[in-house]
């Protein structure tokens, strides 16, 4: 055993990732391009809502960073979302999709917005049959499936297209393949400083976060300081499982466009990161986090966001 671990040692020399509890994005291999271009153009079409006025990406703006600038997304006949529109980029290294992860795969989500009567109001059938009076799409989708147009390939294009969408070669990624200056001081204070408190417990690995389940409010009761009436999203898991121990568990979001965003977490309560910061150290590690401190954590997180050409920087 030990001989071998030695071995091992010695043919493949140990980066400074290895040691790391959050590894580098990589691009999913084996991706069709076809497939990538043509789900692009579908997450844009406006004929996936029933009245055309919304697309995939009125509420996950893929200029920004794949979600909206809004507390509530705004769908279809102007109606609210009960929850804060989560990025699309890098979600194909969630372990589910939603806050409380009632979807397994991408594949699964897509019928959600389309369905989601404050969403796209739409099914199926009807997108199926606006789709396919465009003859160019017909022949498009021909190219790539014997049966053309149908849910089960729109649905494939889409959540194709949405594996394309990572965020490579941050400057957090570089530090970690080994480019020291990648980092200035702060930043690299502000990732051990992001250690030492624990936030790594729960955010880690290559989406730092995305990969389980947590309470909102470990140490401390959120909802009941909220001062806002608890909602049936604030339940998160609850809603999937029924079981009481789920109540106000989430899928700990992904950091790695934290900071591009304009609001945080599910309930959109908060509006700088700074703040989210801190509320995150009191109500999940029952810790008081000094100003100087707050500033080098969200140092580090800005040198999370990596480029995709669809993100405009
Ligand atoms: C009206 C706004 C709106 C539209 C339109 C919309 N979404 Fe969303 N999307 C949301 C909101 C809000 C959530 C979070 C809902 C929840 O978790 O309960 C979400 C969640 C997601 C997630 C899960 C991400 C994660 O990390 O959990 C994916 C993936 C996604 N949407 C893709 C799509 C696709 C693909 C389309 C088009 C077919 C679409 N969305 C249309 C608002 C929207
Ligand atoms: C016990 C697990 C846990 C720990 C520890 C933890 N978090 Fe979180 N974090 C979560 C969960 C769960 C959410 C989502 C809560 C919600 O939306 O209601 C979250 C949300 C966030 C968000 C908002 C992301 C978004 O998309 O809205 C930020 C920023 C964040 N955490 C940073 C931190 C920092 C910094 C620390 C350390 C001081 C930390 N977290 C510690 C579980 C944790």
């Amino acid at each position: 055993m030990r001989l071998l671990f030695l071995l091992s040692l010695f043919t493949f020399p140990v980066s400074v990732s290895a040691q790391e509890p959050i590894m580098p994005l990589t691009a999913v291999p084996g991706l069709s391009a076809e497939k990538v271009e043509l789900g692009r153009q579908l997450f844009k079409d406006k004929r996936l809502s029933r009245d055309n006025s919304v697309s995939c990406e009125t509420c996950h703006d893929l200029k920004t960073n794949g979600s909206d600038s809004l507390p509530r997304s705004v769908g279809i006949d102007d109606k609210r979302g009960a929850t804060r529109s989560p990025t699309v980029y890098n979600t194909t290294y969630n372990i589910a999709q939603f806050w409380d992860g009632r979807s397994r795969t991408l594949e699964n989500q897509v019928s959600g917005p389309v369905h989601d009567p404050v969403e796209m109001g739409s099914h199926w059938g009807q997108v199926v049959n606006k789709l396919s009076q465009d003859k160019t799409l017909q022949k498009r989708f021909e190219n790539l499936y014997p049966d053309g147009i149908t849910a089960a390939n729109i649905v494939d294009l889409i959540a194709t297209f949405e594996r394309s969408l990572v965020t490579l070669n941050s400057s957090f990624d570089q530090w970690l393949q080994g480019d020291e200056s990648a980092l200035t001081e702060d930043e690299k204070e502000g990732y051990s400083l992001f250690k030492a408190y624990g936030c790594i417990s729960c955010h880690q690995g290559k989406n730092v976060g995305g990969n389980m389940y947590a309470y909102m409010g470990t140490m401390g009761d959120y909802f009941a300081d909220r001062g806002q009436p608890v909602t049936k999203a604030d339940f998160g898991r609850y809603n999937v499982t029924g079981n009481e121990v789920d109540k106000h568990l989430f899928k700990v979001p992904s950091l790695r466009l934290a900071a591009l965003q304009k609001y945080f977490f599910h309930d959109a309560s908060v509006s700088s990161l700074e703040d989210a910061i801190q509320m995150m150290a009191h109500y999940q590690l029952g810790r008081q986090i000094n100003r100087s401190d707050v500033s080098k954590i969200s140092k580090f997180l800005h040198t999370l966001v990596g480029q995709h050409p669809e993100l405009s920087q």
